[in-house]
């Protein structure tokens, strides 16, 4: 007989931006086949509509995650309550649209807190102080189609989420030794709240565009949940250093 790989039962996993879009879809699939979740997201009210839909086991922590203090610390700390942890998958992130004319370094800055840095002190929270199980840790990354491919105005986001692949690969290697495995998964566009907020910001054609860049048409959130439980589950144990794209056809081209 082989294993249900998903079923979630006795797997613990912490996932930001659980308030929002693709880490809600996320956190509401992965509390469906039984996983205790810890969601984080800085916006109070969003985690605990989430939190509303999710198993009992599930717990919540509204924290601003550009703070790398804070996550160092106050995630830490609930972490050591929450018990320890088989995934983590960092989710939250924020767009910027702008051409170099007028990029301002100050929310560059604020990008690459949110969408990078937040990573990698998450990730040292997770290792660090052994806040994983011993079977089959893994963490996720979110990255997106402009990690892997160029697009105007689109500078500072794609640094961001390029960046994301040095650090799944690096980290892969280096976190192999404790058997953690550490993958990435860069989608297309979904239809979310950040999408709506952005769309305003690019040229009406392009708008047109955006579905015929997608072979398959724009995507769901569930579209990356189901991408993301693959790389928690002990069905891909043998995966690490990954960018999975899941993107409806928009990199095959
Ligand atoms: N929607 C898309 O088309 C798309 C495409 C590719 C990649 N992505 C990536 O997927 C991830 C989720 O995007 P989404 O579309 O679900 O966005 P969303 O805006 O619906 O959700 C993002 C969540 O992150 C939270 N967040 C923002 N700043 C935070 C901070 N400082 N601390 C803690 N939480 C914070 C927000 O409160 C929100 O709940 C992002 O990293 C995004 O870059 C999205």
């Amino acid at each position: 007989m082989h294993k249900n790989f998903l079923d979630f039962s006795g797997k613990s996993v912490l996932i930001t931006g659980a308030g929002s879009g693709i880490g809600k879809a996320t956190a509401l699939y992965l509390s469906s086949i039984n996983a205790k979740l810890l969601l984080l997201d800085i916006n109070q009210e969003s985690l605990k509509e989430t939190l509303k839909s999710c198993n009992k086991q599930c717990d919540f922590l509204a924290i601003d995650l550009s703070d790398s203090h804070s996550i160092k610390n106050i995630v830490g700390d609930k972490i050591k309550t929450f018990g320890p942890l088989d995934g983590m998958v960092h989710i939250a992130g924020i767009p910027y649209v702008s051409p170099l004319k007028t990029l301002n370094t100050d929310t560059v800055d604020k990008v690459l807190k949110i969408n990078t840095v937040a990573a990698l002190e998450l990730a040292k929270v997770f290792t660090r102080h052994k806040f994983y199980t011993p079977e089959n840790p893994s963490i996720v990354f979110i990255s997106s189609v402009y990690g892997l491919v160029g697009s105007a105005a689109n500078v500072a986001y794609a640094m961001s989420k390029s960046a994301l692949h040095g650090i799944t690969k690096s980290l892969a290697i280096e976190l192999a030794p404790k058997r953690v495995r550490v993958n990435c998964v860069a989608p297309g566009f979904i239809k979310t709240q950040m999408l709506d907020n952005v769309s305003g910001s690019f040229d009406p054609e392009y708008n047109d565009r955006l579905n015929q860049l997608h072979p398959l048409g724009l995507g769901e959130a569930e579209d990356i949940a189901y991408g993301i439980t693959y790389l928690l589950s002990d069905m891909s144990k043998w995966v690490t250093g990954s960018i999975l794209s899941v993107d409806g056809g928009f990199t095959a081209q």
